[in-house]
């Protein structure tokens, strides 16, 4: 008998929007594979080149679908629906994902569905995992979307009904942590090496200027300028200064974006009295600002959730179950559907 016989809703997700080629399968939201491959060449350029991303996504595509259905144990006859990243994104990654997923909906005569990237990090809440026990927040429910474009407060009251109360003016979060990083001489992203190096520093060491932003908005740049103005002038008495105080620099850069982060987020829960709270999106892998969350719960009454570190960045799971949920409400995409870089929702 095979899987759609059982009724068995099951959603092949692709996520191509940036420089990982993913590809998940998610049967009636359980996650069974998220297959990744992540792109290596960028890293000598110090960032991600448009170009060869897309190039890297057309290479992998095929491989990595094929290992996400092998993986999740399944066949390509029993898949339900395909998902796809249609933004917001770097438009030629973005190409790969949409028509891999276009053809595969018409050869197989199934669903098409769109994904936006941002609402699908926020939905990585709701995958369940086999053999674990995932308590899904409540409705209406405080996300942070912290990553290495966006940052942002949304206040989710459905699973497809989510607004933007806050956002960053500027720089992202994960911008903050990567240009940082870049700085003091580490490869792009630097974001998960500053909080390596920050394990073993002082938090306290030196201080970075805080922003004065209104509402729930946040900005990024001015942190960026303070620590490299900083830098500068330390340099000048002390070439070797960067070498002999990576921790404490990192350990100090992590402590200043977290407590902008954090000030934010205890603020709209205070204006919204929300108090299931959580974090998303590449950054809230982030040890220091998974921490900060769980001990501001104590303070505030806060009931936190907090994604499985390899469901916080990039990756198809979020998107096959952002699939799922549209599947169930039938609301599919067709043939002429195109990619929407700076795509809202
Ligand atoms: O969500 P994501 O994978 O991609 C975007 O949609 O942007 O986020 C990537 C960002 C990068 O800026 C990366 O440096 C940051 O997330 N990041 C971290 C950590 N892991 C990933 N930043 C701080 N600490 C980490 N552990
Ligand atoms: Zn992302």
């Amino acid at each position: 008998m095979t899987n759609k016989e059982l009724k068995d809703i099951i959603i092949l997700g692709i996520e191509s929007s940036c420089d990982d080629t993913s590809a998940s399968v998610v049967r009636d939201g359980y996650v069974l594979s998220n297959v990744m491959a992540t792109q290596d060449v960028h890293k000598k350029y110090g960032g991600v080149v448009p170009e060869l991303a897309s190039r890297a996504h057309q290479q992998n595509i095929v491989p990595v679908v094929d290992d996400a259905i092998k993986t999740a144990g399944i066949s390509i006859e029993s898949i339900s629906g395909v998902a796809f990243t249609r933004g917001p994104g770097l438009l030629g990654s973005l190409l790969v994902g949409t028509s891999f997923a276009k053809g595969l909906s018409l050869a197989r005569n199934i669903p098409l569905i769109e994904v936006n990237h941002l609402q699908a990090h926020i939905l990585a809440h709701f995958i369940y995992e086999k053999g674990k026990e995932t308590e899904l927040p409540k409705f209406p429910f405080l996300c942070m979307l912290v990553s290495g474009g966006h940052t942002q407060l949304v206040v989710m009251k459905d699973y497809m009904e989510m607004e933007i109360i806050g956002q960053t003016i500027d720089d992202a979060a994960g911008e903050a942590f990567d240009k940082c990083a870049k700085i003091i001489g580490l490869p792009y992203p630097g974001g998960p090496l500053i909080d390596k190096l920050a394990a073993d520093g002082d938090p306290k060491a030196f201080r970075f200027s805080k922003p004065r932003v209104a509402n729930f908005d946040y900005s990024f740049s001015g942190l960026k300028t303070s620590f490299l103005y900083f830098l500068r002038d330390e340099l000048k008495t002390n070439p070797e200064f960067i070498q002999e105080n990576k921790n404490n620099l990192a350990a100090s850069l992590q402590k200043t974006i977290i407590d902008i982060l954090m000030q934010k987020l205890i603020l709209a829960s205070e204006k919204t009295g929300i108090k299931e709270i959580g974090i998303a999106g590449g950054v809230s892998a982030n040890s220091g600002l998974r921490k900060a969350l769980i001990s501001e719960a104590d303070r505030y009454g806060w009931r936190v959730h907090i994604p499985d570190i390899k469901l916080t960045t990039d990756n198809a799971a979020m998107i096959a179950i952002n699939g799922y949920y549209k599947f169930m409400r039938g609301e599919f995409a067709d043939q002429s559907v195109a990619p929407d870089a700076r795509w809202k929702f």
